[in-house]
């Protein structure tokens, strides 16, 4: 069988050109991997609700109560055998991936890995991120809970806010006003085609690039003359050293989720209730807090117009400024440029200002995930303001102080 197949699609040259490239070997580069996996178990899980949902907010009989369609399938997919169980797997896989992406972007960034030639890379794997947190958001709306209403009403006047164009954008993702019927429809096709379609093309995209350029490898490689500067990759080959260890890590990953899953309840439906009006608002996922707690911050009377476009505090906290973060990481690998191309992943401790940039940018944005709380922790919002810009220029004053004494008694 291999023959035949080897006459026609000639199997031993792609052996040769493909499975034989090595892998390095280093912990962190494992860290990718769960990301993948984590999206392999998304795809999996989401095939088998998909075709038990309801895509529907038409209203039906359950336990003699009249609710809408889409939140009756979700109950049902609970009551069945292994249901809820797949329904937890598939929402802890997406907590993780997202948890995955983001561990994995900043290790990219702490070793240097994004700089030449790897900026497409970093490119790619920020749209990645980017529509993983879509791909999250447009899933939230689908049980059509209470707590789905609630938190996809906050992304649709953050999309409703943005200047000239807000009604045309909402229009677009909401199919109309929200809530409305039409929405459900228009976020299953989002949800469970188009972001899927769109993810597994640009993981595509990032594996091919990888692949082309290699991975970067752990520095003390650097040493090596058989590294030739970056032209050889010391390591593994993907086959079938790297195929197996990654196999058994796959099977490792799931046994986790299954096992988190099975103890750890996630998005209680039955307990939120379906849509009801005039319950308080609910605290996004922790992946949006940021988001979330950047609003709270703002006086909600911070209203202007400039050239006929209306900016409100939605737009500032959740248009403007979530535009000024992916500036800022779009920013890097062309600010912090090499000229030579770079094959080695650089210890954080000897590169003062990118890591001490980094870990401010990391204080900054814990901080306002903690603002999400301000409520719950009976704080000001101009206090945890002043909290806020304290904790950051501290970060960035005390990590850039010791990264620089490291380095100077380093090279003393
Ligand atoms: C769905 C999301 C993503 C998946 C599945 C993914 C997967 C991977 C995998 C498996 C690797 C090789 C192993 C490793 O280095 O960990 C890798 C490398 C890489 N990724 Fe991602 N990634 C994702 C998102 C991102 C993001 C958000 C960034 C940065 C903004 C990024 C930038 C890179 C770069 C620059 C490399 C090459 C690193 C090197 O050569 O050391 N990726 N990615």
């Amino acid at each position: 069988m291999f023959k035949w197949f080897d006459e026609r699609l000639d199997l031993i040259k792609f052996k040769e050109k493909f499975l034989s490239k090595t892998f390095p070997t280093h912990p962190t580069f494992l860290i990718g991997e769960i990301a993948l996996f984590s999206f392999i178990i998304l795809v999996v899980t989401g095939v088998f609700l998909g075709l038990l949902y309801e895509p529907s907010t038409k209203t039906v009989s359950l336990f003699g109560a009249t609710v809408p369609a889409a939140y009756a399938s979700v109950v049902k997919i609970d009551l069945m055998s292994m249901g809820m169980l797949v329904r937890r797997i598939h929402h802890w896989s997406a907590m993780i991936m997202i948890a995955a992406v983001l561990v994995h972007l900043m290790r990219v960034y702490f070793t240097s890995a994004y700089r030449n030639p790897r900026e497409v890379n970093w490119f790619v794997g920020l749209g990645l991120f980017g529509i993983s947190l879509f791909a999250a958001f447009t899933g939230y709306l689908l049980p059509y809970s209470n707590f789905s209403v609630t938190a996809t009403s906050i992304g649709y006047y953050i999309a409703k806010s943005v200047p000239w164009i807000g009604n045309w954008i909402s229009r677009l993702l909401f199919a109309g006003d929200f809530p409305s019927a039409a929405t459900v429809p228009r976020f299953f096709f989002l949800h469970v085609m188009f972001i899927p379609v769109l993810l597994m093309v640009l993981i595509g995209l990032h594996m091919v690039i990888l692949v082309k350029q290699k991975h970067t490898e752990p520095s003390s490689n650097g040493g090596r003359p058989e590294a030739q500067n970056g032209k050889r990759l010391i390591g593994i080959p993907i086959w079938p050293e790297q195929a197996f260890i990654s196999i058994a890590f796959f099977f490792f990953l799931l046994f986790v989720i299954a096992l988190i899953a099975t103890y750890i309840p996630l998005n209680p439906i039955e307990t939120y209730g379906p849509p009801s009006p005039g319950t308080p608002v609910m605290r996004p996922d922790w992946y949006f807090l940021v988001v979330y707690g950047f609003l709270k911050l703002i006086p909600g009377d911070l209203s202007f117009s400039i050239f006929g476009g209306k900016i409100t505090p939605e737009t500032i906290g959740g248009v403007v400024f979530p535009t000024f973060l992916i500036l800022v990481f779009l920013l890097v690998p062309l600010i912090d440029r090499s000229k030579e191309p770079q094959h080695y992943i650089v210890s954080p401790l000897r590169r003062p200002f990118m890591t001490s940039f980094g870990i401010t940018g990391g204080v900054f944005l814990t901080m306002l995930v903690v603002s999400g709380y301000i409520d719950v922790l009976h704080i000001e919002p101009k206090t945890m303001l002043m909290y806020v810009v304290l904790a950051t220029v501290m970060a960035a004053v005390v990590s850039y102080a010791l990264l620089r004494l490291y380095n100077k008694k380093r090279e003393g």
